[in-house]
């Protein structure tokens, strides 16, 4: 039984919004002699149970960074395995998608995918509409610093054609702007693999959020290691710049 759920103990405060960074998947199939593309495979599978996971205990946002703006300088052979599996995973997605009742959001420049993975995302978009479930923001293609400048460019426009004055832009309505509009902050963030940085994660929404890291790499993290990294949010002291 996951810890936060032990009757015994004080009741834990689940976050509302978790953000994980998926790290780790090379370095897994490299201590196993195995390829990289094999840790991906691997690592897809470990975001479908902790997916599961987090529909089943009640989080209401889950943001995973699948695939960054920097990540396209990774091997072509690399690339293509990675945009292959997440394809795969999506079509599987889409025919559970009754089942599982998770709402799927994608942040980032999906132009730049294939049509067809652009295809199965938009398309678990429009099916998941509905859904009650978690919601998933896969962020695809995704950097903070292009998120950020995209919305400063949106909103130049607006002062551009007089829909808007500098001076009235407020931090409401810059996240507005932002792939993440209409989600709240992340509460939680996660990096596996023991590296500890950022790499151009939700920036902006980051500003108040809690941090976690652990060595465990990716395609090893399960619903366990989410429960350890809850427990430690539990144990921090959120004051958001006031004073407990
Ligand atoms: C950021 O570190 C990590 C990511 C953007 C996640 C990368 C994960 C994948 C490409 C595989 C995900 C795929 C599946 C199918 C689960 P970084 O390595 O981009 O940056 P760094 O060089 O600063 O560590």
């Amino acid at each position: 039984m996951p810890l936060f759920q032990k009757k015994t103990e004080a009741p834990r405060e689940l976050p509302t919004h978790i953000a994980i960074i998926m790290d780790g998947n090379g370095r897994w199939a490299k201590k196993r002699g195995l390829p990289r593309t094999a840790g991906h495979k691997v690592g897809a599978e470990a975001f479908r149970t902790i997916a599961n996971y987090a529909k089943s205990i009640g989080l209401r946002y889950l943001t995973v960074y699948a695939f960054s703006t920097e990540n396209w300088k990774r091997s072509e052979d690399e690339v293509s395995a990675i945009m292959e599996l997440l394809e795969k995973y999506l079509r599987e997605a889409i025919r559970d998608m009754d089942k599982n009742r998770v709402r799927f959001c994608f942040f980032g420049d999906l132009s730049r995918l294939s049509p067809a993975l652009q295809k199965e995302a938009a398309e678990a978009v429009e099916r998941s509409a509905g859904y009650e479930g978690v919601q998933v923001n896969f962020c695809l293609n995704y950097g903070a610093r292009d998120e950020i400048l995209r919305a400063a460019r949106a909103f130049a426009a607006k002062c551009a054609a007089g829909e808007a004055k500098p001076e009235d832009l407020t931090e409401a309505e810059f996240s507005g702007l932002l792939w993440s509009a209409g989600v709240p902050d992340p509460d939680l963030i996660i990096r596996p693999s023991g590296e500890l940085r950022i790499s151009n994660f939700l920036l902006w929404q980051s500003a108040y959020a809690e941090y976690y890291f652990t060595d465990t790499l990716w395609p090893d993290f399960g619903p366990k290691d989410l429960d350890a990294a809850i427990d430690a949010y539990n144990h921090r002291s959120r004051r958001f710049g006031g004073v407990k």
